[in-house]
């Protein structure tokens, strides 16, 4: 029998779409699930498509159905299975065979297992996928970290898979060993922050100005017309106008307000502040799904607090207002995703992998949760300016900000004003405000750490004098 061109392991939902798209693409893949009836529905259920699957329910039997050097995708549950299905693999497998790891991993463990196997002879690939399942049956965004001899044994495979965006697939291989699973991470702290700002615009709406469900959809529904075109919004119309089976409400008003986090956010944040590049408007979505989750606690606040005794939210033009709400989506959504880029650029530097960043930027365009026409406007600013410190100073990005920034600041007012709660959208503003003004306050901060601590600092005048007139007994001061 002809063999396959490449294996996967684990046929969960996001497994068994990756496989039929594989196929689907022309490719002949050998496939295993540990448990064999899953292997066996699964290719009951492929149709058409069982001519290019060999469904195999041993280890053995699925290793010698691919052709060497054999690549195999993993998609199981991140973490310690990953090792376990790596430990029974090893054995069996031959010199340049590549194991990849298709999970959402955390690019440390990615980074483990590719040393881990150095010696052995085989090779590993860390690869990042967005798209859900959806895309992962009709073409997700794939993110590649490993050996460039390891990424062109499966290039043309990964390629045919992808989503295309202008005729280019967005599928790349970004650098060796954790590139491809940081920069899937990343990914995924700017969706966290993308759909925080998204819900505190929805919370104005519904809280500030009193609108519906359906309501708010037709706003969302105006604004995906518009700059923010994008996958999250148009999914976010569409959460709103759903009815609920059971009751007929909508069915956004019986979802409990309660955010499950699987650890990729968490990790964007341990990362950036571990480098110290500030990802503020992502640190602030992690951290409001995390109170997200505390309902029993906010209950009992709100019992012990009240809410806030704010005015009335009394808005003159509502249109204006509603522009504005879109402006602040934008220009907050420039911060989260400027910060998102400058943790990619400093871990560019820190492991070494010359992170392309027009490339991700263009790989995102399509296929991802955060795929957007703002991508393709991301990708220009860094083809054209591939220095720029941050995406903000970038002209064309800058002038998005100069354009939007007074609209934020409009909103971000009126939502802490009236009590309303906009951690993500306050976080991007204190961003540009911060990072935008040449004097800051830390020389406030250099007093105080040179008074009790004898830390010293630089003087604006550059004079060789490193310690204030504190007078002696430094840190003992009463
Ligand atoms: C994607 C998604 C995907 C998944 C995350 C969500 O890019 O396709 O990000 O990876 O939905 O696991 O993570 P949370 O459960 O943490 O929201």
């Amino acid at each position: 029998m002809e063999q396959a061109e490449i294996g996967l392991i684990g046929l969960g939902v996001m497994g068994a779409n990756l496989a039929l798209n594989i196929a689907e693409k022309g490719n002949r893949i050998a496939v295993f699930n540990r448990t064999p009836e899953v292997t066996r529905a699964f290719y009951e259920a492929a149709g058409a498509l069982q001519d290019r699957i060999i469904p195999c329910e041993t280890l053995e039997e699925f290793v010698a159905a691919i052709r060497p050097p054999r690549p195999i995708i993993i998609m199981i549950k991140a973490g310690d299975p990953v090792d376990q299905q790596m430990a029974l693999l090893r054995p069996i497998l031959s010199d340049n065979d590549i194991i990849i790891d298709a999970g959402n991993a955390n690019f440390r463990d990615t980074m483990r297992r590719f040393d881990g196997l150095k010696d052995s002879g085989l090779t590993f690939i860390g690869m990042g996928v967005s798209g859900g399942e959806e895309g992962a049956r009709n073409g997700p965004s794939i993110m590649v970290g490993g050996t460039p001899e390891s990424y062109a044994r499966v290039e043309k495979v990964l390629t045919s898979i992808a989503a295309v965006y202008d005729g280019a697939p967005c599928c790349a291989w970004l650098g060796t060993d954790g590139a491809g699973h940081f920069v899937k991470t990343i990914h995924n702290g700017i969706e966290y922050a993308d759909m925080q700002m998204i819900a505190e615009i929805y919370g104005i709406l519904r809280d500030g100005l009193n609108m519906s469900a359906s309501e708010i959809a037709n706003v969302f529904g105006e604004w995906n017309r518009g700059r923010l075109n994008s996958y999250l919004i148009e999914i976010t119309e569409i959460v709103l106008n759903a009815a609920d089976p059971i009751t007929g409400k909508p069915i956004v008003d019986m979802i409990l307000d309660q955010a499950g986090q699987k650890g990729t956010g968490k990790w964007s944040v341990i990362e950036s502040q571990q480098m110290g590049v500030p990802a503020t408007a992502i640190e602030a979505a992690v951290a409001a799904r995390s109170i997200s989750s505390m309902k029993a606690e906010r209950e009992a606040a709100e019992g012990i607090l009240g809410l806030p005794k704010v005015p009335e939210f009394v808005v003159e033009d509502r249109a204006a207002f509603i522009k504005d709400l879109e402006n602040a989506l934008l220009a907050a959504k420039v911060g989260a995703y400027a910060q998102g880029f400058a943790v990619m650029a400093q871990a560019s530097r820190e492991f070494n992998w010359s992170l392309p960043m027009p490339v991700i930027a263009k790989i995102w365009r399509a296929g991802c949760i955060i795929r957007s026409q703002f991508l393709d406007e991301i990708t220009t600013a860094f083809t054209e300016a591939p220095e720029a410190a941050n995406l903000i100073v970038t002209p064309a990005f800058a002038d998005i900000v100069k354009d939007t920034d007074a609209a934020l600041r409009r909103v971000v007012s009126a939502a802490v004003l009236h009590g309303l709660p906009v951690p993500a959208l306050a976080s991007a503003l204190g961003y540009f405000d911060s990072y935008r003004r040449a004097r800051g306050t830390a020389n406030v901060i250099q007093g105080q750490r040179d008074f009790f601590g004898a830390h010293g600092f630089d003087r604006v005048d550059g004079a060789d004098a490193h310690h204030g007139p504190w007078g002696s007994g430094l840190g003992h001061k009463s």
